[in-house]
């Protein structure tokens, strides 16, 4: 019998494909194993793990995958015609591209978090899944378990987002907290971001900002209308901050904290220059965003109708990540149903 009992009868059964079983692709099978059933009594859906793309299938895995789903080849799952979704978890923008383009043209649903992917290439990738009929689901890509993306693309929009300030990037401020309360080594922190599985495969993409600068042209781009090409937007990392200039700041009575910053242009037409940035920033000790440690993101939005919003929770890891994913599976499956 069906691991749902009595329910399977009246469900409607969506097969996906991982792309990646890594933290995210691990955290994804691990959520649909203990919360699958309470998903699909909730949603009418059920959602299956058919198949998983890794690298290496030899690799040793914090999350146990089954071998029978398991391929080095990630094609295959792409070209199984029982799978209608498939979710890209393995990140980068080459292979990861490549995975897309072909879910797209078969006409499957992506579900990503593949933030440097969409800031890089989403123009091309949306275009795409519209002529092919099928969506792009990214809400895991921006602050890892806060549904910000929902959030600036459904609940607010009703205003014009004026302002919008986030902690975007749960290393740089796991790290940045912890130089600031425990007078930790930079070096040191990096190391357990990175065991802790918050980190990128590659870290200087979180030490440098480029991953903090991606999901901010990605929350510009909803919130101002207009592809944002991340080129164009200012970019500095955390990798110069000393444990002096978190010290000094103390003193002057204020927190360093990576921000992602869009303040939309006042005026109109050419007049109305949207600025938008990510740089380590002196944030006053009494100010929401100060008070922000560890891993966890914040996101505060200043709306025209609504006024000043905030959005906070866990920004990295493998079970936050995997919520968002999950919700978007739910959200592809259900648009299939
Ligand atoms: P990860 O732990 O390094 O996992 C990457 C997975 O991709 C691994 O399972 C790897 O296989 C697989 N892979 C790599 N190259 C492949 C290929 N050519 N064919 C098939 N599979 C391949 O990375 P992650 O932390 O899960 O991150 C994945 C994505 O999620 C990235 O885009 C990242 O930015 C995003 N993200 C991560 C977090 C987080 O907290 N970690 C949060 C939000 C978003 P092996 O296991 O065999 O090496
Ligand atoms: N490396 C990213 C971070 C993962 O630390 O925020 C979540 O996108």
């Amino acid at each position: 019998m069906s691991p749902l009992g009595k329910l399977s009868g009246f469900m409607h059964k969506v097969q996906i494909g991982l792309i990646g079983g890594g933290t995210v692709g691990g955290g994804v099978i691990k959520a649909l194993k203990n919360n699958g059933r309470l998903i699909a009594s909730r949603t009418g859906v059920e959602l299956k793990v058919s198949a998983v793309a890794v690298k290496d299938k030899s690799r040793k895995r914090s999350v146990p995958i089954a071998k029978s789903l398991l391929t080095e080849d990630w094609r295959e799952v792409i070209a199984n015609d029982k799978i209608s979704v498939i979710a890209e978890v393995m990140g980068g923008t080459t292979i990861a591209r490549r995975v897309v383009v072909a879910a797209l043209k078969a006409g499957k649903s992506i579900v990503t978090a593949n933030k440097a992917l969409l800031a890089e290439h989403g123009e091309e990738l949306f275009e795409l899944a519209r002529k092919h009929g099928a969506n792009i689901y990214y809400e895991a890509a921006v602050a890892g378990g806060i549904p910000i993306i929902k959030v600036l693309r459904e609940s607010l929009a009703a205003n014009r987002v004026t302002r919008l300030y986030g902690i975007v990037n749960g290393t740089c401020n796991y790290i940045l907290s912890r130089m600031k309360d425990e007078g930790a080594a930079f070096d040191d922190v990096l190391t357990d971001a990175q065991q802790l599985g918050y980190a990128e495969a590659e870290p200087s993409l979180d030490i440098d900002g480029d991953d903090a600068w991606h999901k901010t042209a990605l929350m510009a781009t909803l919130t101002q209308g207009f592809w944002v090409d991340p080129k164009k937007v200012h970019l500095e990392g955390i990798r110069g901050i000393s444990q002096l200039d978190i010290q000094f700041a103390e003193v002057l009575g204020y927190t360093v904290r990576l921000l992602g910053i869009v303040k939309a242009g006042e005026g109109k037409g050419k007049k109305a220059l949207t600025q938008i940035g990510v740089y380590p920033a002196l944030v006053p000790n009494d100010h929401v965003l100060a008070g922000i440690n560890g891993v966890n993101n914040a996101i505060l939005v200043r709306g025209d109708i609504a006024g000043d919003t905030l959005y906070y929770g866990p920004g990295a890891g493998q079970d936050a990540t995997a919520s968002s994913v999950v919700s978007d599976l739910i959200d592809a499956a259900l648009d299939i149903k």
